[in-house]
């Protein structure tokens, strides 16, 4: 898809006739949408009602000051640009813009073609992060430089174009799924439909005609005939999550659907063919399962053609750092806010913990350090990693293994002493603990710390 400048937005509003026309008019002969407002009320209803992805605001207007207007855009879209324009610049106000995130601002007289050119930049900014964003891959790339994630990058795209079932192997949280899409994603069968199903999340007869689909009457309540997973993935990637959990009676069916290519749907006569390339995933060790006799040893040779093992994160810490910086620059660049440092030492202890819920429990870590993170930077308070409350014995084991649920706990106690020891005074609380008056106020609203439990 190609970006042009038509499909880029902007709104002026000016309430002065003749600028606002010859703004117009200088930005539609450059190619782009643009839109006018002569007020910052009328402004604010059509920056609301449309999508917009920049505003060019004057300040002083009837109604509704630029200011004002564009705070409230924002607020309510950080993803708008805004240029401030104005013949009563004071640096005051300038300063105020720009914190609040004004992308830019221009005094009055200025020539047209300064206007032009701070808009044809954005604009450029623009059409660069539409292009990143529409990359395929972006958001779903499988990160890692460990031996163990460079062998599964080359196989996937060796298997890619191949029909013959993969399985793929791992703990928890490993990325399982995601290699699932990326040997879709990277093969012919791109355009086709990926069809996931969770074998795990059903019960028996639901999953049954969940895969094979059923006819209308097939059972009370089967008001309409519906065509199952195995028939909507043809031609495309049939996934088969949790496989192990499959029940038995429905492992002969599928082992029958994939040795002749057709199936029946419940309550069905005819046979249906489907064209589908198989993928499935557990997190369960299928050979014990073949030996306890809980999975079909025939069913697990036919789907485990190509097997791919995903090991544990903690058998590749080399691979932690750049996760961390991926998970960080996508919630950075969903949050439009600029990228978070990390000190080396809080990055060392992360590469040290054990990860029990791997690559999705980092996810999980990092998203709540970010609602705790000061002055965008990752330290050791913030963690407090080998901190334990001072009334809990050293050897004493943790509460559980989720570590994010561990800090709460440990933030919520740290709390309440800080202002216990403070007879309540937040201002005090915060400056003992070292963090910013707001911030306590809105960890206590969090934890829902109640005064009667620091009262004394
Ligand atoms: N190597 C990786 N690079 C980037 N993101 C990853 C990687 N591995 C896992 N993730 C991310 O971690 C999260 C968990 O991955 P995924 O859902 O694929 O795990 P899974 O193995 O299917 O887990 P489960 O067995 O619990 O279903 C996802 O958000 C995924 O995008
Ligand atoms: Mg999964």
């Amino acid at each position: 898809m190609s970006m042009n400048r038509k499909q880029y937005r902007i709104l002026v509003v000016e309430d002065s006739a003749s600028l606002r026309d010859g703004i117009v008019a200088t930005l539609r002969k450059e190619g782009y949408t643009v839109g006018a407002a002569d007020d910052g009320q009328t402004g604010l209803k059509k920056a609301q009602s449309e999508p917009w992805n920049l505003i060019i605001t004057d300040i002083k207007m009837p109604r509704l000051d630029g200011i004002q207007l564009f705070k409230t855009i924002k607020a309510k879209f950080p993803e708008i640009d805004v240029i401030i324009i104005t013949a009563y610049a004071t640096v005051d106000i300038a300063v105020d813009a720009i914190k609040h995130g004004a992308e830019d601002f221009i005094t009055k007289p200025f020539p047209l073609a300064e206007l032009r050119s701070k808009v044809n930049e954005l604009y450029n900014r623009w059409q660069s992060q539409q292009q990143a964003a529409l990359k395929p891959t972006d958001g779903k790339q499988l990160i890692g430089n460990s031996r163990a994630i460079q062998q599964i990058r080359s196989l996937i795209q060796k298997v890619a174009d191949s029909t013959s079932p993969v399985l793929i192997t791992g703990d928890s949280g490993t990325g399982k799924e995601l290699i699932a899409h990326a040997i879709h994603d990277s093969g012919q069968r791109q355009n086709q439909p990926f069809i996931a199903v969770n074998c795990g999340a059903l019960t028996e007869s639901l999953l049954e005609s969940e895969l094979f689909g059923h006819e209308k009457g097939a059972f009370t309540g089967a008001v309409r005939t519906h065509t199952g997973k195995l028939e909507q993935a043809s031609g495309g990637t049939l996934f088969l999550d949790e496989i192990g959990d499959m029940p038995m009676s429905l492992q002969i069916k599928l082992l029958r659907a994939l040795q002749t290519k057709q199936f029946q749907r419940v309550g069905g006569e005819k046979y249906i063919h489907s064209d589908f390339r198989l993928i499935s995933a557990t997190n369960q060790n299928l050979e014990e399962s073949v030996k306890e006799q809980t999975f079909r040893s025939d069913l697990y040779y036919r789907i485990n053609v190509i097997p791919i093992h995903v090991p544990p994160l903690s058998k590749r810490p080399e691979d932690i750092p750049l996760l961390i910086d991926h998970i960080l620059r996508q919630r950075a660049k969903k949050l439009n806010r600029s990228m978070p440092r990390i000190q080396t030492s809080v990055l060392r202890k992360l590469q040290a913990y054990s990860w029990p819920g791997n690559v999705r429990e980092l996810e999980n870590f990092i998203e709540r350090a970010l609602v705790f993170i000061e002055d965008n930077i990752f330290t050791e308070e913030l963690f407090s990693f080998d901190k334990k409350p001072e009334n809990q014995a050293a050897d004493q084991p943790l509460p559980n293994r989720d570590m994010a649920e561990y800090i709460s706990k440990i933030e919520r106690e740290m709390i309440i002493s800080a202002l216990k020891e403070n007879h309540g005074v937040k201002q005090r609380a915060a400056d003992q603990l070292n963090i910013k008056p707001g911030t306590l106020y809105y960890k206590m609203e969090k934890y829902g710390i109640e005064e009667h439990e620091y009262e004394t």
